[in-house]
Protein backbone atom coordinates (compact mmCIF):
# COMPACT_ATOMS: atom_id res chain seq x y z
CA UNK A 1 0.00 0.00 0.00
CA UNK A 2 1.61 3.90 -0.79
CA UNK A 3 -0.59 5.32 2.08
CA UNK A 4 -2.58 4.13 5.55
CA UNK A 5 -6.24 5.58 4.91
CA UNK A 6 -8.10 3.13 6.77
CA UNK A 7 -8.16 -0.67 8.15
CA UNK A 8 -10.76 -1.46 5.42
CA UNK A 9 -7.89 -2.34 2.44
CA UNK A 10 -5.55 -4.41 4.62
CA UNK A 11 -5.53 -7.96 4.91
CA UNK A 12 -4.93 -10.16 8.22
CA UNK A 13 -1.54 -11.04 7.58
CA UNK A 14 -0.99 -7.07 6.63
CA UNK A 15 -2.15 -6.58 9.90
CA UNK A 16 -0.01 -9.03 11.90
CA UNK A 17 3.15 -8.10 9.93
CA UNK A 18 2.38 -4.26 11.08
CA UNK A 19 1.72 -5.65 14.94
CA UNK A 20 4.62 -7.29 14.23
CA UNK A 21 7.09 -4.61 13.88
CA UNK A 22 5.56 -2.53 16.28
CA UNK A 23 5.85 -5.25 19.24
CA UNK A 24 10.04 -5.31 18.07
CA UNK A 25 9.39 -1.28 19.03
CA UNK A 26 8.36 -1.70 22.52
CA UNK A 27 11.96 -2.39 24.18
CA UNK A 28 13.40 0.65 22.33
CA UNK A 29 10.78 2.78 23.19
CA UNK A 30 11.02 2.01 27.05
CA UNK A 31 14.68 3.61 26.09
CA UNK A 32 14.27 6.55 23.90
CA UNK A 33 18.02 7.30 24.20
CA UNK A 34 18.27 4.74 21.59
CA UNK A 35 16.98 6.19 18.55
CA UNK A 36 16.77 4.01 15.19
CA UNK A 37 17.41 5.45 11.74
CA UNK A 38 15.22 3.94 9.31
CA UNK A 39 13.41 7.65 8.56
CA UNK A 40 16.85 9.30 8.72
CA UNK A 41 16.69 11.39 5.55
CA UNK A 42 12.78 11.71 5.40
CA UNK A 43 10.73 14.28 6.41
CA UNK A 44 7.22 13.92 8.31
CA UNK A 45 4.85 16.59 8.22
CA UNK A 46 1.82 16.30 10.71
CA UNK A 47 -1.47 18.12 10.05
CA UNK A 48 -4.26 18.38 12.32
CA UNK A 49 -7.17 19.85 11.44
CA UNK A 50 -9.22 18.94 14.64
CA UNK A 51 -7.71 18.50 18.02
CA UNK A 52 -5.66 15.58 19.68
CA UNK A 53 -3.34 14.67 22.51
CA UNK A 54 -2.28 11.32 21.62
CA UNK A 55 -2.48 10.99 18.23
CA UNK A 56 -0.52 14.10 17.41
CA UNK A 57 2.32 13.42 20.09
CA UNK A 58 2.94 10.14 19.36
CA UNK A 59 3.19 10.46 15.88
CA UNK A 60 5.39 13.38 16.67
CA UNK A 61 7.59 10.84 19.04
CA UNK A 62 7.46 7.78 16.51
CA UNK A 63 8.79 9.79 13.40
CA UNK A 64 11.79 11.85 15.77
CA UNK A 65 12.89 8.31 17.06
CA UNK A 66 12.97 6.49 13.74
CA UNK A 67 15.38 9.60 12.80
CA UNK A 68 12.50 11.60 10.40
CA UNK A 69 12.46 15.55 10.48
CA UNK A 70 9.38 16.14 11.68
CA UNK A 71 7.35 18.91 11.09
CA UNK A 72 4.00 20.12 12.89
CA UNK A 73 1.77 22.51 10.88
CA UNK A 74 -0.16 24.66 13.07
CA UNK A 75 -3.39 24.26 11.31
CA UNK A 76 -5.25 27.17 13.99
CA UNK A 77 -2.39 29.68 12.44
CA UNK A 78 -2.04 28.62 8.29
CA UNK A 79 -3.68 30.09 6.01
CA UNK A 80 -6.62 27.67 6.00
CA UNK A 81 -8.04 30.69 8.54
CA UNK A 82 -7.20 32.85 5.38
CA UNK A 83 -9.99 30.94 3.11
CA UNK A 84 -7.12 28.51 1.87
CA UNK A 85 -8.67 25.24 0.71
CA UNK A 86 -7.80 21.54 2.22
CA UNK A 87 -6.54 20.87 -1.80
CA UNK A 88 -4.72 23.83 -2.52
CA UNK A 89 -2.99 23.47 1.72
CA UNK A 90 -2.12 20.25 0.37
CA UNK A 91 -0.39 21.23 -2.94
CA UNK A 92 1.49 23.75 -1.02
CA UNK A 93 3.03 21.03 1.24
CA UNK A 94 3.47 19.02 -1.33
CA UNK A 95 5.41 21.52 -3.42
CA UNK A 96 7.96 20.94 -0.51
CA UNK A 97 8.44 17.26 -1.46
CA UNK A 98 7.72 15.88 2.25
CA UNK A 99 7.41 11.91 2.23
CA UNK A 100 5.04 11.34 5.25
CA UNK A 101 1.99 13.34 5.12
CA UNK A 102 0.07 12.59 8.91
CA UNK A 103 -3.45 13.93 8.66
CA UNK A 104 -6.54 14.56 10.80
CA UNK A 105 -9.88 16.07 9.74
CA UNK A 106 -13.03 16.56 10.99
CA UNK A 107 -14.76 15.57 7.32
CA UNK A 108 -15.12 12.00 6.47
CA UNK A 109 -13.35 11.11 3.52
CA UNK A 110 -10.52 14.63 3.63
CA UNK A 111 -8.03 12.56 3.68
CA UNK A 112 -8.74 9.64 1.11
CA UNK A 113 -9.39 13.11 -1.02
CA UNK A 114 -6.09 14.79 0.23
CA UNK A 115 -3.97 11.12 -0.74
CA UNK A 116 -5.24 11.73 -4.47
CA UNK A 117 -2.91 15.06 -4.45
CA UNK A 118 -0.12 14.29 -3.00
CA UNK A 119 2.86 12.53 -4.01
CA UNK A 120 3.77 11.75 0.08
CA UNK A 121 2.70 8.34 1.81
CA UNK A 122 -0.65 10.03 3.59
CA UNK A 123 -1.61 8.47 6.69
CA UNK A 124 -5.22 8.48 8.44
CA UNK A 125 -4.71 10.19 12.15
CA UNK A 126 -8.62 10.45 11.99
CA UNK A 127 -10.94 11.64 9.05
CA UNK A 128 -14.82 12.29 10.65
CA UNK A 129 -16.51 9.24 11.07
CA UNK A 130 -14.85 7.59 8.66
CA UNK A 131 -11.91 5.74 10.15
CA UNK A 132 -8.88 5.63 12.84
CA UNK A 133 -6.26 3.47 11.55
CA UNK A 134 -3.74 3.81 13.77
CA UNK A 135 -5.77 3.72 16.70
CA UNK A 136 -7.43 0.44 15.68
CA UNK A 137 -4.27 -0.95 15.12
CA UNK A 138 -2.80 0.47 18.56
CA UNK A 139 -5.47 -1.47 20.42
CA UNK A 140 -5.47 -4.37 18.59
CA UNK A 141 -1.61 -4.63 19.72
CA UNK A 142 -2.65 -4.13 23.18
CA UNK A 143 -5.40 -7.16 23.00
CA UNK A 144 -2.63 -9.34 21.34
CA UNK A 145 -0.10 -8.60 23.82
CA UNK A 146 -2.95 -8.71 26.63
CA UNK A 147 -5.01 -11.59 25.75
CA UNK A 148 -1.82 -13.92 24.27
CA UNK A 149 -4.40 -13.88 20.57
CA UNK A 150 -6.17 -11.76 18.43
CA UNK A 151 -8.48 -14.00 17.48
CA UNK A 152 -11.83 -15.89 18.67
CA UNK A 153 -12.00 -12.99 21.79
CA UNK A 154 -15.38 -11.50 22.73
CA UNK A 155 -15.36 -7.69 22.28
CA UNK A 156 -17.47 -5.27 23.36
CA UNK A 157 -17.81 -1.93 21.73
CA UNK A 158 -19.63 -0.08 24.25
CA UNK A 159 -21.20 3.57 23.60
CA UNK A 160 -21.25 6.53 21.01
CA UNK A 161 -21.12 3.89 18.17
CA UNK A 162 -22.68 6.26 14.95
CA UNK A 163 -20.00 9.33 15.32
CA UNK A 164 -16.92 7.19 16.12
CA UNK A 165 -14.41 6.38 13.80
CA UNK A 166 -12.75 4.35 16.36
CA UNK A 167 -15.74 1.90 16.72
CA UNK A 168 -15.57 2.13 13.33
CA UNK A 169 -11.84 0.94 12.31
CA UNK A 170 -11.87 -1.54 14.89
CA UNK A 171 -14.86 -3.36 14.25
CA UNK A 172 -13.63 -3.88 10.60
CA UNK A 173 -9.94 -5.17 12.19
CA UNK A 174 -11.79 -7.41 15.09
CA UNK A 175 -14.01 -8.64 12.62
CA UNK A 176 -10.71 -9.47 9.65
CA UNK A 177 -9.01 -11.31 12.54
CA UNK A 178 -12.07 -13.72 13.28
CA UNK A 179 -13.32 -12.64 16.79
CA UNK A 180 -16.76 -12.12 18.40
CA UNK A 181 -17.40 -8.12 18.20
CA UNK A 182 -20.59 -6.75 20.34
CA UNK A 183 -21.64 -3.36 19.61
CA UNK A 184 -23.44 -2.08 22.99
CA UNK A 185 -25.12 1.36 23.17
CA UNK A 186 -28.40 3.43 22.95
CA UNK A 187 -30.22 2.82 19.22
CA UNK A 188 -30.33 6.65 19.00
CA UNK A 189 -26.29 5.80 19.13
CA UNK A 190 -25.84 3.21 16.92
CA UNK A 191 -25.41 3.55 13.04
CA UNK A 192 -28.11 2.01 10.65
CA UNK A 193 -27.65 -1.07 8.93
CA UNK A 194 -24.49 -1.90 11.53
CA UNK A 195 -25.75 -5.59 11.82
CA UNK A 196 -24.60 -5.84 8.09
CA UNK A 197 -21.11 -5.85 9.11
CA UNK A 198 -21.73 -9.21 10.74
CA UNK A 199 -21.84 -7.74 14.60
CA UNK A 200 -23.67 -8.18 17.42
CA UNK A 201 -26.16 -5.21 18.89
CA UNK A 202 -26.92 -4.83 22.29
CA UNK A 203 -29.07 -1.91 24.12
CA UNK A 204 -28.82 -3.41 27.47
CA UNK A 205 -25.00 -3.16 28.91
CA UNK A 206 -25.41 -5.87 31.23
CA UNK A 207 -26.45 -8.58 28.38
CA UNK A 208 -23.69 -6.74 26.14
CA UNK A 209 -20.97 -7.44 28.17
CA UNK A 210 -21.67 -10.91 29.50
CA UNK A 211 -18.83 -13.09 29.76
CA UNK A 212 -16.39 -10.69 27.36
CA UNK A 213 -12.67 -10.69 27.04
CA UNK A 214 -12.20 -7.17 26.25
CA UNK A 215 -14.52 -4.14 26.93
CA UNK A 216 -13.93 -0.69 25.09
CA UNK A 217 -15.84 2.10 26.03
CA UNK A 218 -16.55 5.04 23.90
CA UNK A 219 -16.73 8.83 24.84
CA UNK A 220 -19.53 10.67 23.88
CA UNK A 221 -18.53 12.21 20.95
CA UNK A 222 -20.83 15.79 20.87
CA UNK A 223 -18.89 17.67 18.34
CA UNK A 224 -20.26 15.48 16.12
CA UNK A 225 -23.67 14.80 17.00
CA UNK A 226 -25.01 18.09 14.44
CA UNK A 227 -27.57 19.98 17.52
CA UNK A 228 -29.27 16.31 17.07
CA UNK A 229 -30.39 14.04 20.21
CA UNK A 230 -27.52 14.13 23.17
CA UNK A 231 -28.34 12.26 26.05
CA UNK A 232 -28.25 13.98 29.13
CA UNK A 233 -25.21 12.39 30.70
CA UNK A 234 -26.44 11.28 34.28
CA UNK A 235 -28.63 9.32 32.24
CA UNK A 236 -26.30 8.14 30.26
CA UNK A 237 -24.01 6.94 32.65
CA UNK A 238 -27.02 5.16 35.15
CA UNK A 239 -27.31 2.73 31.66
CA UNK A 240 -24.37 3.20 29.60
CA UNK A 241 -21.58 4.14 32.27
CA UNK A 242 -18.82 1.53 33.39
CA UNK A 243 -19.09 0.79 36.83
CA UNK A 244 -18.11 -2.20 39.10
CA UNK A 245 -21.27 -3.62 38.59
CA UNK A 246 -22.22 -3.57 35.20
CA UNK A 247 -18.09 -5.03 35.10
CA UNK A 248 -19.21 -8.11 36.87
CA UNK A 249 -21.07 -9.06 33.63
CA UNK A 250 -17.64 -9.45 31.62
CA UNK A 251 -14.73 -12.23 31.87
CA UNK A 252 -13.12 -11.88 35.64
CA UNK A 253 -10.48 -11.32 33.82
CA UNK A 254 -11.98 -9.32 31.03
CA UNK A 255 -9.84 -5.91 30.04
CA UNK A 256 -10.88 -2.54 29.80
CA UNK A 257 -9.78 -0.33 26.94
CA UNK A 258 -11.09 3.46 26.35
CA UNK A 259 -9.00 5.38 23.31
CA UNK A 260 -9.42 8.33 25.03
CA UNK A 261 -10.07 11.46 25.34
CA UNK A 262 -12.28 10.25 28.56
CA UNK A 263 -14.52 11.83 30.17
CA UNK A 264 -14.80 10.26 33.95
CA UNK A 265 -17.98 9.73 35.08
CA UNK A 266 -19.60 9.94 31.67
CA UNK A 267 -18.81 6.82 29.69
CA UNK A 268 -16.46 5.57 32.58
CA UNK A 269 -16.41 5.07 36.60
CA UNK A 270 -12.83 7.02 37.41
CA UNK A 271 -12.29 4.62 39.47
CA UNK A 272 -12.45 1.87 36.95
CA UNK A 273 -10.23 3.11 34.59
CA UNK A 274 -7.27 3.92 37.11
CA UNK A 275 -7.89 0.07 38.42
CA UNK A 276 -4.41 -1.46 36.64
CA UNK A 277 -5.75 -4.98 37.49
CA UNK A 278 -8.42 -4.44 34.62
CA UNK A 279 -7.50 -1.11 32.39
CA UNK A 280 -4.80 -1.32 29.72
CA UNK A 281 -5.66 2.48 28.96
CA UNK A 282 -2.47 3.69 29.48
CA UNK A 283 -0.90 0.65 27.63
CA UNK A 284 -3.06 1.41 24.61
CA UNK A 285 -1.10 4.72 24.55
CA UNK A 286 2.13 2.95 25.54
CA UNK A 287 1.47 1.15 22.01
CA UNK A 288 0.30 3.93 20.01
CA UNK A 289 3.79 5.09 19.59
CA UNK A 290 5.21 1.75 18.55
CA UNK A 291 2.42 1.26 16.12
CA UNK A 292 2.80 4.69 14.50
CA UNK A 293 6.77 3.78 14.24
CA UNK A 294 5.82 0.07 12.16
CA UNK A 295 3.23 1.93 10.22
CA UNK A 296 5.77 4.79 9.25
CA UNK A 297 8.67 2.18 8.22
CA UNK A 298 6.63 -0.01 6.60
CA UNK A 299 5.48 2.87 4.33
CA UNK A 300 9.13 4.38 3.80
CA UNK A 301 10.23 1.03 2.66
CA UNK A 302 7.50 0.91 -0.23
CA UNK A 303 8.45 4.83 -0.92
CA UNK A 304 12.17 3.55 -0.80
CA UNK A 305 11.43 0.81 -3.47
CA UNK A 306 8.61 2.67 -5.65
CA UNK A 307 9.28 6.63 -5.60
CA UNK A 308 6.45 8.56 -6.88
CA UNK A 309 7.78 10.94 -9.94
CA UNK A 310 7.76 14.40 -8.59
CA UNK A 311 6.05 15.92 -10.93
CA UNK A 312 3.17 13.81 -11.49
CA UNK A 313 0.75 17.01 -10.15
CA UNK A 314 2.13 19.39 -12.93
N1 LIG B 1 -7.51 8.41 20.73
C1 LIG B 1 -7.27 9.58 20.10
O1 LIG B 1 -7.35 9.70 18.88
O2 LIG B 1 -6.95 10.61 20.95
P1 LIG B 1 -6.59 12.12 20.50
O3 LIG B 1 -7.86 12.71 19.93
O4 LIG B 1 -6.12 12.80 21.76
O5 LIG B 1 -5.53 12.04 19.45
Amino acid sequence: HRHLLGIEPLAPDEITTVLDLAESYVDLNRQPKKRSKVLQGLTQINMFFENSTRTQASFELAGKRLGADVMNMSMQASSIKKGETLIDTALTLNAMHPDLLVVRHPHSGAVNLLAEKVNAAVLNAGDGKHEHPTQALLDALTIRREKGRLHRLTIAICGDIAHSRVARSNLILLGKMENRVRLVGPATLMPSRIEEFGVEVYDDMREGLEGADVVMMLRLQKERMDGGFIPSEREYYHRYGLDAEKLAHARPDAIVMHPGPMNRGVEIDGTIADDINRSVIQEQVEMGVAVRMAAMELLARNLREAPEPRNVLV
